[in-house]
Parts: C-alpha cells; structure tokens; sequence
C-alpha cells in the first residue's frame, strides 16, 4: 500500500495539465482503477484482516482525492496566471487620433445652423429628396410651364411606359419641405429643414448634388422687419462676428412676394475672408413672405396668417467660413482632404461655448 501511495501522489504531482491529471484519476480511483479494484477485495478477506486493511485503504483513497483536487486548482491557478500575463492591456496607452474619423465640414455646419436657429426656437423639418412635382413646383406657385422648372435643371424619375402621370423629381430645392411643415404643423409655426438637393450642373462653383437650409416661420403680423432681424442674427452667430452688414435686393421668386436675395458686406484679404468689412458683397441666400398662395397649399388661411422663408446654400457658406476653395473636394472622399478640413467627432457646435472654437 506504501508502494501505491507514492505512485499515484507522485503521478498527481508530475500531471502536467487537466487531461493528465484525470488519466491518473481513473487509473487509481476509476471504477476499473487500483485503488477501485482494492477496495473490492476487501469483501473476499477475512473480517480481521478486514478490520487492518479497510481504513487504511479507505484513508489512501482519501489522501489521493485530496492531492487530486488540490493539483486541480493549483493547474487553473497557473492557468489563470498565464492568461494574465499574455492578455494584458495598457489602459493609459494614448489613443490614436489618426484613425479616428473627422465630421465632414457639411455636417459640421449643418449642425451649426441649426443650433443658431434652434435658439430663435425653430425646430428641424424633413422631407424625402425624390419628390412629387407638386411639391416641388406646383405648390410653390411653379406652374407646369412656368420658366423656372427649366432654369433648375431638374432631374425627373423615369416612369414606367405607359404610366403618363407627371414624373417626380430629385428636389430642386428644400422648399417643398416648407409646403410639408405647413400641412403637419399649421400655423403658427418656426421651422429649418437641412437637406441635399439635386440640380443637372457641373463646374467649379456647382456639384449635382448640393445643399441647403430652408427656413420658414408662420405667424399673425410677421413682416419683412422680422425676417432682416433672424437673418442679421443668423450671420453674426454663423460668422462669429460682432457685426454682419447685410444687403436686401429686390429679387424674384413664385414663392414669395416680396423677394429679396440677400449679400453679405465681406472684404478679401490674402485669399482670407473678413465678413462684416470691406467693399465686397457675396451673395449667401434667397428670402421673402411667403407667397398668399403658397399659404394656402399648405392649408393656411393666408388672410389670418403671414410667413417668411429663406433658403441658404449650406455648402457655399461652409466654403466661406472655413476657407475652402473647391466645392467639388467636399464630395471626392480624398481622406488628405477630409483629415485637413474634418472636425473632431466630439466638437458639437453650441452657442454657449462658441460655434467653431
Ligand atoms: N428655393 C430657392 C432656391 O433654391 C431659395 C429660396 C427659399 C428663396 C425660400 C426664397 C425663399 O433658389
């Protein structure tokens, strides 16, 4: 019995894994192992002889179960150990700048927008970029052979031959968005809706796909003063300037009456632009009272209610404030570009901190 003892604790000391161990475990202690078949004898024997051999044989049973479950948990240790040691993470390792992606300055300046107006209390409206030519013309006081629906170098939606309803459109504008607001919202009402919009034009100043920012507001007695005060602060928070100089010009669009385009007093210095100085105007955006008719496709009682509404080019005053030359890189993917013109992920534009920082 001494002989097993040290045979099977020094197999459990030199089991070098799990697997090895349990072969020792079934070796001695198995329903077929030594230990096992020992045990069984015990019934042949005499009982006095049963009386020696049977608590010794019971204690080195014990004593080898207990070395085995001791081995066992030393092995899970080492294990444990070893994993720690080769799955480790440096924590206060610096993250890596490089591979993080940057806001595109579109999105960048959308967000900015909409944080200036959001603090004159409009809320953002959407619509979907394919349009019905209703809402894209018709209601804006575009009718069929009205001039402008050629002037915008509309895209049509094929239809299907034989199918002779009018096609839609990508939109040519966000102003189908101001019709959309009126009907779910009524009067009053302040929205901007940001947005891509589609024209067939392709050079240095134009893309085919572009963007730009509505704005519509609905009230009793809201007048042109209205509209030049949103407009100034508008400019002053985008620009972050003290002062903006803007300059209303009597315009033309179906949709409002009176219309005025609206520049912006700027001066060019070494490529670098300064607004609210200098001789120069540039023109930002398209404005006016909504059009009586206009209203009146958007179920508001034009005799109770008034509107104004603008429209800016989101990527042209992007270019503007930030310095970049080509509107056609916006829109190339170059990830130089993107990495020298992108904003971190978490610089999000708020009036109180500063727009652009
Ligand atoms: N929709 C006009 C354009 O695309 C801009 C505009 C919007 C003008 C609202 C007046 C009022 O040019």
């Amino acid at each position: 019995m001494d002989d097993l003892r040290d045979r099977y604790l020094a197999a459990v000391a030199g089991a070098a894994d799990e697997a090895a161990l349990e072969e020792v475990r079934l070796a001695a202690l198995g329903k077929k192992g030594e230990i096992s078949l020992k045990m069984r004898e015990l019934g042949g024997m005499s009982p006095e002889d049963r009386q020696i051999a049977g608590p010794k044989l019971n204690a080195l049973k014990d004593e080898i179960a207990s070395a085995l479950a001791a081995r066992k948990a030393a092995l899970a240790d080492a294990a444990l150990d070893d994993r720690l040691r080769t799955e480790w993470l440096d924590v206060t390792l610096p993250g890596r700048p490089r591979r993080e992606g940057t806001i595109h300055p579109i999105s960048q300046v959308m967000e900015e927008i909409t944080a200036i107006f959001a603090d004159m209390g409009f809320s953002v409206a959407e619509g979907p970029q394919i349009e019905s030519d209703w809402y894209n013309f018709d209601a804006l006081n575009i009718p069929a052979e009205h001039p402008t629906r050629t002037e915008m170098d509309t895209f049509y939606m094929a239809r299907p031959d034989g199918d002779d309803r009018p096609p839609h459109v990508l939109r040519t504008h966000t102003s189908p968005v101001q019709i959309r607001a009126m009907q779910h919202q009524g009067a009053p009402l302040r929205v901007i809706a940001p947005g891509r919009v589609y024209r067939s034009d392709y050079d240095q100043t134009h893309t085919p796909m572009f963007h730009q920012l509505e704005g519509l507001a609905v009230d009793r007695d809201l007048s042109m003063a209205n509209l030049k005060w949103c407009l100034e602060e508008f400019v002053r928070a985008f620009f972050e300037v003290e002062k903006a100089e803007l300059r209303f010009r009597a315009s033309h669009f179906p949709f409002t009456e009176p219309s005025a385009e609206v520049d912006l007093r700027c001066s060019w210095k070494d490529g670098q632009l300064k607004v609210g100085e200098g001789d120069s105007w540039m023109e930002i955006l398209g404005s006016g009272m909504v059009h009586p008719k206009v209203l009146q496709a958007g179920n508001i009682d034009p005799s109770q209610f008034q509107g104004f509404a603008f429209g800016i080019g989101i990527d042209r005053i992007a270019m503007l404030k930030y310095g970049i030359p080509d509107l056609r890189a916006f829109f190339d993917s170059d990830l130089r570009w993107l990495r020298h013109y992108g904003f971190a992920g978490l610089d999000v534009p708020t009036l109180h901190r500063g727009l652009s920082r």
